[in-house]
């Protein structure tokens, strides 16, 4: 009896689960697909389906994102020559925007090597707590924009930064080695360019200044906001002369890690794209079921994505795409999906699922796309046009995932 009531229970318990992850795998969409049904048979073809899938993923989940600002304007309020011991220069500039009688503005970072050769390439990136809080260099601004007071970040005032959001999130930035290998570092802070908080999402930042996007059902979503910034950066970088423009990839953990691929997806002047952890609605399979589902995408950030999004709440594998062609929209350029052991939200298998169903594309484009073979072993990274690894440990930005991450910036990005 015990027996048949264990057989039983994994009758109605793993086996549909089992089942529904690779039925999930069988039934992926085809990026080489039309919606009409005809295939892609050229790169010609390619071109004119990747701009399907990017109006399929704008509508259905991120969102429409208004392009380049007609007023926008770069102001360098900081300039020193000598930062970090004299090893580095710091610029902190101010992107001013103006639309619709509004403005915005939010500052980016600039660390530069002054011992590589200029000009340098750079990697620009997202952060959680505010510019200040990558380095406790006490030059950076703080940032006047809120600042959560979290568990892991006890630093904040009322919602304002104090001296001691000053290098509070360092450990996840490798600032040092960054800059030893030759790269400068950009970094701009969430907050200042769409609020995080569900209450105060789409009021703060830039939203306000286009009023029209919030009216319709793919509005503008913070996750695609934060990726059209990373954008504006760039805008920047591409003014800037000790910057080579077309040598910048563009890093993100997590939620940021999400934005860092869409903006990738999204803008081809990006020369590379290094994820760590970024999960769902990044790197992860959603038609594998498991982690972070969209459901409980859409419950606790209904912010991140468009409001179409919400569709598919519970209908994860009824999705008319999955996120291999967010991938597939990067190719052929380089994308890295750094993925953590005990980062079950993130389902390091589900971002390895999307590598190889992307690999078919870097392929087709003629680049070695994702090295063959199973899922690897821990600390055993894959580098190819795709690069993956998979380290022991939780969500969180380690040493390991930089060395790593520079490393496949170094095969592609240094000349
Ligand atoms: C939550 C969320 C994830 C996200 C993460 C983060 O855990 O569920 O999707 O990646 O926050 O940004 O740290």
């Amino acid at each position: 009896m015990r027996y048949f009531l264990f057989a039983l229970t994994l009758l109605f318990t793993v086996l549909p689960k089992i089942l529904r992850a690779q039925e999930g795998n069988q039934a992926l969409p085809d990026p080489f697909t039309f919606n009409n049904g005809k295939k892609v048979k050229s790169v010609k073809d390619w071109e004119r389906r990747r701009k399907e899938i990017l109006e399929t993923m704008t509508r259905e989940m991120y969102g429409v994102a208004p392009g380049r600002p007609k007023n926008m304007r770069f102001e360098v309020f900081d300039l020193d020559k000598n930062a970090l011991g004299g090893k580095v220069t710091r610029k902190q500039v101010t992107v001013h925007i103006t639309e619709n009688g509004r403005e915005a503005k939010f500052d980016l970072l600039v660390y530069i090597p002054n011992s590589a050769k200029h000009p340098v390439p750079a990697i620009i990136g997202l952060n959680f707590i505010g510019n200040q809080a990558i380095h406790p260099d006490p030059g950076i601004k703080l940032t006047t924009a809120w600042v959560e007071n979290s568990r892991m970040f006890p630093c904040a005032v009322d919602g304002k930064a104090t001296d001691a959001c000053r290098g509070v999130n360092a450990s996840q930035w490798a600032v040092d080695s960054i800059l030893a290998r030759g790269y400068a570092l950009v970094t701009l802070y969430r907050e200042e360019i769409a609020s995080d908080r569900k209450a105060q999402a789409f009021q703060t930042g830039i939203h306000p200044l286009y009023p029209g996007l919030q009216q319709r059902e793919d509005n503008f979503g913070t996750v695609a906001a934060w990726a059209w910034a990373l954008s504006r950066g760039l805008d920047y970088l591409e003014t800037d002369e000790d910057i080579d423009a077309k040598r910048v990839a563009v890093f993100g953990f997590s939620r940021l890690g999400k934005a860092a691929l869409w903006a990738g997806a999204t803008d081809r002047r990006f020369a590379a794209v290094l994820s760590n952890e970024s999960g769902a609605g990044g790197g992860k399979q959603f038609r594998r079921g498991v982690g972070e589902d969209i459901n409980r995408l859409c419950t606790a950030f209904p912010h991140w994505f468009a409001r179409s999004f919400a569709q598919y709440k519970g209908k994860d594998t009824e999705l008319p795409f999955d996120q291999h062609f967010v991938l597939s929209l990067i190719a052929p350029r380089p994308v890295y999906l750094a993925t953590a052991e005990d980062d079950k939200n993130s389902d390091p298998q589900g971002e390895f699922a999307t590598a190889r169903a992307a690999d078919a594309v870097y392929r087709f484009l003629g680049t070695n796309g994702l090295p063959d073979g199973p899922f690897p072993a821990l600390n055993q990274p894959l580098a190819g046009q795709i690069g993956f690894h998979i380290r022991p440990g939780g969500h969180d930005v380690k040493m390991f995932d930089w060395i790593q991450i520079l490393n496949f910036s170094d095969l592609h990005l240094q000349k």
